[in-house]
């Protein structure tokens, strides 16, 4: 007879409180939705918008079968003064928190020539400055609760453009890129750091999925259709894809892996480049 655990207890999440940064939409929304869908009690959300998360919690809480519910707080977590608040409102409501997705992230396109530091502030503060206050401060809440045989999780949202694909041109996105390498790299020290806690770290880095911040560079990039056409496995990301994997990493069934980046793209970084243009046909840095 084989010591297997059941299957749904493999990959659920019964009774775990989560939070979920950049929460009220695009990919946060999915990682919440697959959360509270796999058993969660409490998903706390945040982004800097109170209506958009207010709205976000109430799509949520009217999801069919759920058993626990979505929270809002609201905060902008770019500060560290609002990263202080926020954790003091979540110790309010719980004494600890068993998984963190660190989701909330930025873009900025510009062309090399007029680059400004401001560009990178803006980008590199959101995406692995606060990721890293973040879970600093939020480390006895994730620590209080973990033990060997159920480890809290730390998942960061990276993206498959700090491994290779480097949008150029009129849009070129070197703070993007040079943060979401940064931010894989922050996770696996984590795992390293966070260990004595026994809390897993680990980073989900997509490809391209329909989002409001991704819209806009997938339209210059030639459309939805072409990219899918485009990709190994002949499509773009969907919601199932990263609620799947949130669910899978913040599960037993992942309880020992720990410090690994995992692609979500469909195999587009093996190939080309996943800003559709071929190896070597990078336009032109405009000067
Ligand atoms: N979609 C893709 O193709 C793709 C690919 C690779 C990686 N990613 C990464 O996935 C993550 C989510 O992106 P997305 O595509 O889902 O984008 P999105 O739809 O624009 O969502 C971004 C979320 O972050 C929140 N946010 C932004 N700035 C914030 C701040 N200072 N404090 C708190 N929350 C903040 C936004 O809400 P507010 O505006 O209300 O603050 C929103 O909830 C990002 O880290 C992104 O880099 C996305």
């Amino acid at each position: 007879m084989s010591a297997i655990s059941p299957i749904p207890a493999l990959f659920s999440t019964p009774g775990k409180i989560a939070v979920v940064t950049g929460g009220s939409r695009g990919l946060g929304l999915h990682a919440a939705t697959g959360l509270l869908l796999s058993g969660c009690s409490k998903v706390y959300i945040t982004s800097r918008k109170a209506s958009a998360c207010e709205e976000a919690v109430k799509a949520l809480n009217s999801i069919k079968g759920i058993h626990g519910k979505a929270i809002s707080v609201p905060a902008d977590i770019s500060k560290p003064e609002e990263i202080t608040r926020f954790v003091q409102e979540l110790q309010k409501d719980t004494d600890h928190v068993d998984i963190l997705v660190a989701n909330a992230g930025a873009t900025w396109g510009a062309p090399y020539g007029s680059w400004k530091k401001e560009y990178w502030d803006k980008v590199m503060t959101l995406n692995v400055t606060s990721v890293f206050l973040l879970v600093q401060e939020m480390t006895p809440l994730l620590a209080k609760n973990a033990t060997v045989t159920d480890p809290s999780r730390v998942i960061t949202t990276s993206s498959v453009a700090g491994i290779k694909g480097f949008s150029t041109g009129q849009n070129a996105t070197f703070s993007y890129s040079a943060s979401k390498a940064a931010v894989m790299h922050l996770t696996k020290h984590l795992a390293v750091a966070l260990a004595p806690q026994r809390i897993l770290c680990n980073s989900i880095a997509p490809g391209f999925f329909p989002s409001k911040m991704a819209n806009a560079l997938i339209d210059i990039y030639g459309g939805l259709d072409h990219l899918a056409k485009k990709n190994l496995n002949g499509r773009v990301g969907i919601e199932d894809d990263f609620a799947a994997l949130v669910v899978f990493l913040s599960a037993k069934a992942s309880g020992h892996v720990n410090g690994v980046v995992i692609p979500l793209d469909g195999g587009g970084h093996l190939v080309g480049d996943i800003f559709g243009e071929e190896e070597g046909e990078a336009p032109k840095a405009k000067l």
